[in-house]
C-alpha cells in the first residue's frame, strides 16, 4: 500500500514516520516539492507535486491548514473514488481554541460538498502530532476514531490506523466529524490547561 500524505509539517512528517516504521510507503504532496525535501519529510519518503502524490496513493491523508483544505485537495487532481482522510481542524483561538465550523457542518463534509465522488472520512485529528508519530506514547494504543459514509472506505481508514498501532473505533456517519473535531478542541484545551501534549483519549469497556 502507498498512502499519499499531503501537507508535509508537524502532522503529516509525525504520521509519514509512523507509516514507514510500519512498513507502509508514503509520497508527500507539497506546494513546493524542492523546498519540503529539505524539512521535515522523513527518510524513506517520496516528494512530488500533490497531483502526482495523490495519483501514486492507494489512501489520501489531508494534513493541511483548515483554510487550506479544500484548495488543497482540489490542487491534488481528480479524487473520485479515493478515500481522502481528513486530519484538519477548523479552529480559532480566543482564550482556548473555538471550533470554526464552515456552514456544510464540518471541515471534513465542507470537503464532501465540495469533491463529489470523493470517499471523504474524518480521522487522525483529535490527538496531537506526538501520538501520530508514536500511538502508544500514552501507555497503550490510543483511540482513532473514523467518521464517514462509505463502509469499505472506513474500514480502509480503520485497517491503516490498526497496522501503525492505534485502536480503530468507527464514529458513525460523515455528520459525525463535526464531534470530532469537538474532540480536537477538547484536546487542545486540556494540552494547553496543563495535561502537556503526550495523552491521548481511550474508551473504558470490556472489550
Ligand atoms: N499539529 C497538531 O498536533 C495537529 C493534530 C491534529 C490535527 N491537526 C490538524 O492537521 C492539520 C495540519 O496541522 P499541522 O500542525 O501539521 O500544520 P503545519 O505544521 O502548519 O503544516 C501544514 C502543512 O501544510 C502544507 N500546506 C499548506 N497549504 C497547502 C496546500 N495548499 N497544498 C499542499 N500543502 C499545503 C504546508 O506546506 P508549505 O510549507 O508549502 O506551507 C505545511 O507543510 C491542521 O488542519 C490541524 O488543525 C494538527
Amino acid at each position: 500500500m502507498t498512502v499519499a500524505i499531503i501537507g508535509a509539517g508537524s502532522v503529516g512528517s509525525a504520521l509519514g514516520r509512523r507509516l514507514i516504521a510500519s512498513g507502509i510507503s508514503v509520497v508527500y504532496g507539497v506546494r513546493d516539492p524542492q523546498a519540503s525535501r529539505a524539512r521535515d519529510v522523513p527518510d524513506g519518503a517520496r516528494v512530488a507535486a500533490s497531483a502526482d502524490a495523490a495519483a501514486a496513493g492507494d489512501v489520501v491523508l489531508l494534513a493541511v491548514p483548515s483554510a487550506a483544505a479544500v484548495g488543497a485537495a482540489r490542487s491534488a487532481g481528480d479524487l473520485r473514488g479515493k478515500v481522502v482522510i481528513d486530519c484538519t481542524n477548523p479552529l480559532r483561538f480566543d482564550r482556548g481554541p473555538i471550533w470554526s465550523a464552515p456552514p456544510e457542518g464540518s471541515n471534513a463534509q465542507a470537503l464532501a460538498a465540495a469533491l463529489p465522488g470523493v470517499i471523504v472520512i474524518k480521522g487522525f485529528n483529535h490527538f496531537g502530532a506526538e501520538i501520530h508519530g508514536d500511538p502508544r506514547m500514552a501507555g497503550g494504543p490510543a483511540d482513532a476514531l473514523f467518521a464517514g459514509d462509505d463502509p469499505s472506505g472506513k474500514r480502509v481508514a480503520m485497517e491503516l490506523a490498526a497496522k501503525i498501532g492505534f485502536r480503530p473505533i468507527d464514529a458513525g456517519p460523515l455528520r459525525n466529524a463535526a464531534l470530532l473535531e469537538n474532540l480536537a478542541v477538547l484536546w487542545i484545551q486540556l494540552a494547553t490547561g496543563g495535561m502537556g501534549r503526550e495523552f491521548a483519549f481511550r474508551l473504558a469497556g470490556r472489550s
